[in-house]
């Protein structure tokens, strides 16, 4: 290397992550430390596979006066830009010379539209920009760190069943996911995911949560129910049974949204779509007289169902023929794994 080559590189600090989304079975709505983004309760999911995925790469660099990025091929919105900017200063503040980074990030899935692209966007860039920092961090610490972005982000950066435990402690140092069991013991574990809508949501999570807290009486009554779903489901994952767990799973996306619907002004992020969908999954469970498949859904009107290898095509066909009525996409997603680092940089 030459020496201006050497310096160049001496300046900036480059890594790249990819991670994929998760889809919680047992929700993150509500936060008992908005800063720290602690939630109120424990919640779990499944990582997807790479069809929902999220590549990161970024690179600090002493001559840039400020953050700059880049999101699916455009500049990023002000918006949009200060909340990276926000993370990326708790990531410099463990830094011993701070620099500024260029972030370059690419979705292969909508953003913002209930298929937690905040989740796999912000694991890539935890896991990113602390390679990138040359910190070596394990993955509690990643999944600390991804919590401070998006709190769902904790979770995707394992691979399998998830579990994202809200600690005890004040300063949220015990509020982090570990992996409840790996991809390879779900290979027979299906989400067929109906796009209903692609659109962004009118409302972020982040605003969504704090008014339902703020505002829901039922969201009390939420925590207690929330408490008994995730010891069915622990029991559930641990035993590897589906059956098991579908009813509770439906359940606990019923209460996420009905105490979002109990806030004021309500929220909706359900439209006649994703009711159809509801319906014709109990209709479909009740044909069989046990369940076969679960609803659920995230802060937006898409239906992850989860369903099994056995049961897959039953279901695609029971959304095929609701399409060009309010389904402009179907999507079969297994499960997958947690954050990693590709060979090429996106610049
Ligand atoms: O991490 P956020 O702020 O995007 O919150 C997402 C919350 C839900 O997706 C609705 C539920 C969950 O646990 O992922």
């Amino acid at each position: 290397m030459k020496a201006m080559e050497v310096m160049k590189a001496m300046e900036t600090m480059k890594a790249t992550a990819a991670a994929n989304a998760n889809i919680a079975i047992i929700k993150y709505w509500g936060r008992r430390d908005d800063r720290l983004r602690i939630p109120t309760n424990d919640s779990i999911s499944f990582t997807m596979d790479d069809q929902l995925e999220s590549i990161t790469t970024v690179e600090f660099d002493h001559s840039l006066k400020r953050d700059m990025l880049v999101l699916d091929g455009r500049p990023a919105t002000a918006k949009e830009l200060a909340r990276v900017s926000g993370f990326l200063d708790i990531v410099r503040h463990m830094m011993e010379r701070p620099a500024h980074a260029k972030v370059v990030s690419k979705n292969n899935f909508p953003r913002a539209a209930g298929l937690a692209s905040s989740a796999s966007g912000f694991a890539a860039l935890a896991a990113a920009s602390a390679r990138a920092t040359g910190i070596r961090m394990d993955l509690k610490a990643l999944s600390a760190l991804a919590r401070l972005g998006s709190g769902s982000a904790a979770r995707s950066i394992y691979g399998g069943a998830v579990e994202w435990r809200a600690g005890k402690r004040k300063d949220g140092s015990d509020c982090h996911a570990v992996q409840l069991s790996p991809p390879e013991r779900w290979k027979d574990l299906r989400n067929v995911i109906a796009i209903t809508s692609s659109t962004e949501k009118r409302i972020s999570s982040t605003d969504a949560m704090a008014r339902t807290v703020k505002t829901s009486e039922m969201f009390t009554c939420r925590l207690a129910s929330v408490e008994k779903r995730l010891r069915v489901v622990r029991k559930a994952i641990a035993g590897h049974d589906f059956e098991g767990m579908a009813q509770t799973i439906m359940q606990e996306s019923d209460s996420m949204h009905a105490a979002m619907l109990d806030s004021w002004p309500p929220i909706t992020y359900l439209n006649g779509t994703s009711l159809e969908i509801m319906r014709k999954v109990v209709e479909l469970n009740q044909s069989y007289g046990r369940p076969v498949a679960a609803y659920t859904f995230d802060a937006g009107p898409n239906a992850h169902i989860y369903t099994t290898a056995k049961h897959e095509s039953e279901v695609r066909k029971i959304l095929a023929g609701m399409k060009g009525n309010g389904i402009e996409k179907i999507m079969d997603c297994r499960v997958g794994q947690g954050i990693r680092y590709p060979d090429s940089h996106l610049f």
